[in-house]
């Protein structure tokens, strides 16, 4: 029996990359993708997945266009990492398909239902949306595992997280949900990384595999000048895996406070290992990870496409 989940996004590398990954897994069966303003604007990102469910020959998944914009706070993109297209790297055509006509707010709600798990892998706009415009959902939704914040340091600021810095106050609103959630943030996704090896493996597989290896040929490029890595990490892919096969991740129960107020952190997803605080565990934070068993998942399953 496979797990229904849906993709919240912002295509982007990674996020294009986790499409692909959910799509070739058999333990998962993708029911949806909705789009969100984050590593580039919502019009980019919405085309962005279009054209990677396009290549995986998926264009019957519906995609549903979000917020073009956080709760409160202005956009901040992300093109110094992803590009002015926001998948920059391969030559890609406009995509055949379009979105459908609802909000992805209102897709979220109808799609989620018992057993279904929401995997943001994105700034949490469209979840909070979801849970403003549909509260009753909070009741059926079982779990959301988010790529997003950080135990440590951040990657946008020393503080936070890209998906956390850009709308705080969303992901301040889904950590009080009570909605269980898996927190997969930089703690773990920087500890498995994609390398020029495992492009090569993937770049005579196939047209997903080549895309992928062309997705991460311009994604390596920011991480060698910014983080001197030898490959690169790839997130949203590790909260997909997660979903794959849980024992990939080592959690923790913790509470996750985000902050929203601060001069120098607004963003940071404040963590509470050692239960100092006194507040309620709400999440479970990802603390390791067997990076080998992923990334051979990862790559494995995309070379398994067509
Ligand atoms: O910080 C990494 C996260 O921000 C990933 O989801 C990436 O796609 C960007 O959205
Ligand atoms: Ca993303």
């Amino acid at each position: 029996m496979s797990t229904r989940i849906v993709i919240d996004c912002d295509p982007g590398h990674d996020d294009a990359i986790a499409i692909l990954l959910a799509l070739a897994s058999p333990e998962l069966e993708l029911v949806g993708v909705t789009t969100v303003a984050g590593n580039q604007t919502l019009d980019k990102t919405t085309r962005n997945a279009l054209v990677t469910l396009e290549i995986a020959g998926r264009s019957d998944i519906p995609v549903a266009a979000g917020a073009d914009a956080p709760l409160r706070r202005q956009l901040r993109t992300a093109a110094h990492v992803h590009g002015d297209s926001g998948l920059d790297g391969p030559e890609l055509s406009e995509p055949s398909a379009l979105p459908v006509e609802a909000h992805a707010a209102d897709l979220l709600a109808e799609l989620i239902e018992p057993g279904v798990v929401l995997v943001p892998t994105a700034p949490l706009t469209n979840v909070a949306l979801m849970l403003e415009r549909h509260p009753e959902v909070r009741d059926r939704l079982d779990r959301i595992v988010w790529m997003g914040g950080s135990i440590a340091e951040g990657n946008v600021t020393p503080a936070a997280e890209f998906n956390a810095f850009v709308d705080p106050e969303a992901a301040a609103a889904v950590f009080a949900s009570g909605i269980p959630i898996t927190m997969v943030g930089l703690d773990v996704t920087h500890k498995a990384l994609f390398t020029r090896a495992h492009a090569e493996r993937l770049r005579g597989a196939g047209g997903a595999g080549r895309f992928v290896a062309e997705l991460s040929d311009f994604f390596q490029a920011f991480h060698e000048r910014s983080y001197a890595f030898d490959g690169s990490p790839i997130h949203d892919a590790m909260a997909v895996a997660h979903v794959i096969d849980p024992t990939l991740l080592t959690t923790r129960r913790a509470n996750v406070a985000v902050e929203t107020r601060s001069e120098f952190s607004d963003g940071r997803t404040v963590v509470d290992l050692r239960g100092v605080t006194g507040r309620e565990p709400n999440a479970d934070v990802g603390v390791g990870v067997d990076a080998a068993r992923f990334l051979e998942l990862l790559v494995s399953r995309i070379e398994s496409l067509a």
